[in-house]
């Protein structure tokens, strides 16, 4: 087979299993399977026969893929902000809303000496990662209830060679936060309802961790217990689901935080909320 007949033969198999983005995934996959190749390179050897190691393990990954495994999976990697993560099943793939939770957070860390940050719910090590990435003296601290999650957070800490900025505990929501004097609690907290799990997509339903998707309070919860970690005049920083701002701008206001703000992903839904914790 030669690299366009593989091409063509995999966007055709993707686009049977229903994926949109067909060709551009085949072109992903089958950049993998040769060796990781860039793949603009495919495109100059389109004549070229794949050798069978590369044919074999491109069938493979496409066998993945239509059983609609996510491609973040596949790939073993996916790009948050200017980091590339390491993704796999272990935790939830960085979303690019998400991104703008880190937006967000930094513009509140901006022009402080050495903010300290609290990260609920890290999985990837995303939010984490990114903030002490783009703020040169920025501490976070990064807790997640799922061991293998923090197993995959920390193989990224090492793998981006941030050292000594980023503390990763092992450490569940539901028995609070502690008194601290953060400077900033952030978190994409999981935000599904356990009802609407059946209408998700295959590659969210059926291979991202159910910690990391069903809501079980967790974004009242982190919002609750971050009134005692913050330090008076701190700042909470959340990702919430499409058609929650209205109900979480009203949580945070009855819990007493005050100048809220709700900023919307690039499809201009309102994705993130933020608050200023003043007593
Ligand atoms: C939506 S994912 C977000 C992951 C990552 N911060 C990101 O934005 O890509 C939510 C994370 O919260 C963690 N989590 C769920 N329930 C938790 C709890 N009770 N305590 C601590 N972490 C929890 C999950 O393991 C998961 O990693």
């Amino acid at each position: 087979m030669t690299v366009g007949e593989a091409l063509a033969h995999g966007t055709h198999v993707l686009a049977e299993a229903g994926i949109d983005t067909a060709r551009l995934e085949a072109e992903l996959l089958l950049a993998k399977a040769c060796d990781d190749c860039a793949r603009a390179l495919l495109y100059m050897e389109l004549r070229r026969d794949l050798s069978p190691e590369a044919e074999e393990g491109y069938e493979a990954l496409l066998v993945r893929r239509a059983r609609r495994e996510p491609l973040a999976y596949i790939l073993g990697h996916w790009g948050f902000r200017r980091l590339t993560l390491k993704t796999d099943k272990r935790a939830l793939i960085p979303r690019p809303e998400t991104e703008i939770v880190v937006e967000r957070a930094l513009e509140h860390l901006n022009g402080m000496g050495e903010p300290a940050v609290l990260d609920v719910g890290t999985g990837t090590g995303a939010i984490a990662l990114a903030i002490v990435d783009e703020h040169p003296r920025a501490r976070v601290t990064a807790i997640d209830a799922s061991e293998e999650a923090l197993a995959l957070a920390r193989e990224n800490l090492n793998l981006l060679g941030i050292n000594g900025r980023v503390r990763l505990v092992e450490h569940d929501l539901t028995e609070g936060l502690g008194r601290d004097e953060f400077d900033l609690v952030v978190s994409n907290p999981p935000y599904v309802e356990p009802e609407d799990i059946e209408t998700l997509q295959p590659e969210v339903r059926d291979w991202e961790p159910r910690i990391a998707l069903v809501a079980h309070g967790a974004t009242e919860a982190v919002a609750r217990a971050a009134t005692e970690a913050l330090r008076p005049g701190g700042w909470v920083v959340l990702e919430i689901a499409e058609n929650q701002a209205a109900n979480v701008a009203g949580v945070l206001r009855n819990l007493g935080y005050e100048h809220l703000r709700i900023s919307p992903d690039m499809a201009g839904r309102d994705r993130v909320i933020e608050a200023q914790w003043s007593r």
